[in-house]
């Protein structure tokens, strides 16, 4: 068996042992500040990353390196309390070994989250953006030798977030009286945040939210045609000038997503309830 397939195996072989029966239907994984949608997660087993053989674990500001399988609106869901990033020093095959572990134990939708810097002049602090589609600026975790079991060598990706899930999601929100944005999701390498040249040059070829992940993920789950939802909470906004004392930080995002996780953690729940 192919290495990487054979790691994805026995990590969900481990998994599965730690699920007392259960089968999640949804994976979930939570970005920079949002890992509290899972304290919503109903009789929560906790499964931490490290404990998995063969899996990565998360260094990153704000993620915190767990699984947790429990029930959230009528079903049951795995989530990931904290991701993987490039940035961190993986390769791409452990940045998205994650999302092939939650396909083998048997998900049939991915909700993908993120903190994420407005490109849009339009997008305020604390604002939610559907993930409508990606540009990717990360090398393709699809590189090397087909996976055949997962998916075919050239996969389509022309719907990459799924149609449906948006219309109910925005059904959802206006129910809910949630200020919904929409838009297209930059993903680079990071760990340095943009420059200004770099945010005009977003801006220009489409970007609305610029953020350092997902879209490996989301690239990896197409690829095994699972159905994908995504969204970004804004935890930064672009400036037409920035001042000179303007900084980004790494703090500040996870604050700013924190303070919008309910939010994002009521639509999630109501969306899961819908499917
Ligand atoms: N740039 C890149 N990644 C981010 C940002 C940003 O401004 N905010 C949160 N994640």
């Amino acid at each position: 068996m192919d290495h990487r397939a054979e790691r994805i195996q026995n990590a969900a072989e481990y998994l599965r042992s730690q699920l007392q029966g259960r089968q999640p239907v949804v994976g979930i994984v939570l970005g920079s500040g949002l890992g509290k949608l899972a304290e919503k997660i109903a009789d929560p087993i906790v499964i931490p990353y490290r404990t998995i053989p063969g899996f990565p674990v998360s260094t990153a500001i704000g993620h915190k390196g767990n699984f947790i399988v429990g029930e959230l609106g009528g079903k049951t869901v795995i989530a990931m309390q904290g991701r993987i990033h490039y940035y961190e020093g993986y390769p791409m095959e452990l940045v998205t070994m994650p999302i092939r572990v939650m396909k083998v134990i048997g998900i049939r939708n991915l909700f993908v989250s993120n903190a994420a810097g407005g490109i849009n002049f339009d997008f305020k602090v604390g604002d939610l953006m559907i993930i409508r589609d990606h540009i990717n600026l990360l090398p393709n975790p699809l590189i090397g030798p087909n996976l055949d079991d997962f998916g075919p060598r050239f996969p389509d990706m022309t719907h990459p977030y799924d149609k449906s899930l948006i219309a109910k999601a925005k059904e959802i929100a206006s129910q809910m009286k949630l200020e919904l944005r929409e838009g297209v999701y930059i993903a680079g390498t990071g760990p340095s945040y943009e420059t200004p040249a770099e945010w005009h040059f977003f801006r220009t070829i489409g970007a609305d939210a610029v953020g350092m992940s997902t879209v490996p993920e989301v690239i990896v789950a197409r690829h095994s045609e699972i159905p994908v939802f995504g969204m970004s909470v804004i935890t930064n906004a672009a400036q037409v000038e920035f001042d000179a004392d303007y900084k980004n930080d790494g703090d500040d995002v996870v604050i700013a997503a924190n303070a919008a996780a309910d939010k994002m953690s009521a639509l999630f729940e109501k969306l899961i309830e819908s499917l």
